[in-house]
């Protein structure tokens, strides 16, 4: 028999199965405590709750480990590609030679839109946050792609997770175009995965562009990165969205949304302007002071993750990437300066110590998506960009797995209790 965790509630007692995963933590299975003992569990923030069961993603926080289906992030970052990664996560094992060619065809034969969203693009503002605009078109998917809808055919559940992929670059490539107020370009199915989203984010009808495989292999690094994270916000939102039956593309724009938030993928694009702010190594130590202050709402962007009590390991692949792409392009940035130092002070300062406060993978990823040409308002459409695969990958499992149920979390109710109506008379 399984080991069993006991919970005695007064008078009740309660056995309650424990689960083992592959590795990591075991699960005690609470689902009929409420039936049982009539009482909830609480929660908030889900700080030890499991949702689902995944064979995707595997993070040890405390020791720094990613897993992507088994194999570790600095691995795929160092000899894999985006769209091999984008395999590995959706189908679950590395692709030979021949799968990943026809996964490439395929998703590369599905990164033109629909004409008529052009016109849906012009309907924004120009001055439009690019995460506002990724929010509504890729929503708006759904109105334009009604034969990949149907959630219960799982070949129109291919159609729509490979448009999903395919068209990302294209929708951010044309809200960056848009904000500039530049033609969109079509892409270019000659070139790869990233290399035609850099042409599509800065090529000019008006003069040739050639992709410098230097920023591509930057750019396809910090893709991988972002690829996927298990059960983070957005990724929570994209199951929760789908667990009622809601179509894929609705499902994707719900995460964008999520992702958009400071404390989660916004906060790329917040830690690079706080280090832009700070500016001077000399002013690092006010920064630290104020994000030590509690009475001071500031917080060192780019630092401290729900799961990781250790380096994000993401986070040492990124500075590694900065380093290299500044000695290839032979540039630097004085920013890069100031995050080393900042990170160097904070990792030997014990508040940072004691709440296991380490650089996650925003803090380095702004200078290089600045060092490449990328305006900060595009950082976390990058990253949206990015975790649609992830986003993709989950969702799927989700809709394949026989548990599944529509997500309805529970409350502790601290409002009033029930009490008779009032006529505004008597009020
Ligand atoms: N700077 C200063 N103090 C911090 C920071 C920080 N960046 N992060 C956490 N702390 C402190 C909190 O004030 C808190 O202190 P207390 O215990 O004295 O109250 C303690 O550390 C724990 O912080 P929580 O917010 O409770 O931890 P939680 O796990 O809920 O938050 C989060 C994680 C949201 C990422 C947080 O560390 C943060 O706001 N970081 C800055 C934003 C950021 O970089 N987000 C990106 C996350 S990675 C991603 O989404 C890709």
């Amino acid at each position: 028999m399984s080991e069993q965790a006991k919970l005695t509630l007064g008078a009740k007692a309660l056995e309650m199965p424990v689960m083992d995963g592959s590795i990591g933590p075991q699960v005690i299975d609470i689902r009929k405590m409420y039936a049982q003992t009539g009482a909830f569990t609480f929660d908030p923030g889900f700080t030890s709750t499991a949702s689902c069961l995944s064979a995707i993603t595997y993070i040890d926080g405390d020791e720094g480990v990613l897993l992507h289906r088994g194999y570790p992030i600095q691995q795929l970052a160092e000899h894999s590609s985006f769209p091999e990664v984008a395999y590995l996560l959706t189908e679950g094992e590395l692709p030979t030679k021949e799968e990943l060619d026809t996964f490439v065809y395929t998703i590369t034969r599905h990164t033109m839109v629909h004409e008529q969203l052009m016109q849906f693009f012009r309907g924004f503002r120009r001055d439009a946050h690019p995460m506002a605009i990724m929010c509504g078109v890729v929503g708006a998917l759904s109105a334009f792609y009604h034969d990949s809808t149907d959630i219960d055919d799982p070949k129109q559940r291919m159609i729509a997770s490979h448009r999903l992929i395919a068209k990302m670059p294209t929708i951010a490539a044309m809200a960056y175009k848009y904000s500039v107020g530049q033609p969109f370009v079509y892409p270019d199915n000659s070139l790869s995965y990233t290399g035609n989203f850099l042409r599509m984010t800065f090529a000019v009808p008006a003069e040739p562009y050639i992709v410098n495989p230097v920023v591509e292999r930057a750019l396809d690094r910090i893709f991988i990165l972002h690829a996927d994270h298990e059960q983070n916000a957005s990724t929570s939102t994209v199951r929760l969205a789908g667990s009622s039956g809601a179509n894929p593309f609705a499902c994707i724009a719900a995460g964008i949304a999520c992702l958009w938030g400071p404390a989660h993928g916004g906060a790329n694009e917040a830690a690079l302007n706080m280090l832009r702010e700070i500016g001077r190594p000399e002013r690092i130590p006010e920064y630290i002071a104020r994000a030590k202050d509690k009475d001071d709402p500031f917080r060192l962007m780019g630092f401290g993750h729900r799961v990781y009590k250790n380096y994000d390991p993401r986070a040492t692949v990124m500075q590694q990437t900065v380093r290299e792409l500044f000695a290839e392009l032979k540039v630097s940035d004085p920013i890069f300066e100031v995050a080393l130092q900042l990170e160097a002070m904070a990792l030997n300062d014990p508040y940072f110590i004691e709440k296991k406060l380490f650089p996650n993978v925003d803090f380095y990823s702004g200078i290089i998506l600045s060092a490449i040409g990328f305006p900060t308002s595009m950082f976390t459409a990058l990253f949206a960009l990015a975790r649609t695969v992830g986003w993709v990958a989950q969702w799927n499992e989700m809709i394949g797995d026989p548990e599944q149920k529509i997500g309805r979390p529970r409350q502790l109710y601290t409002g009033a209790p029930q009490r008779d109506y009032v006529p505004i008379s008597k009020r």
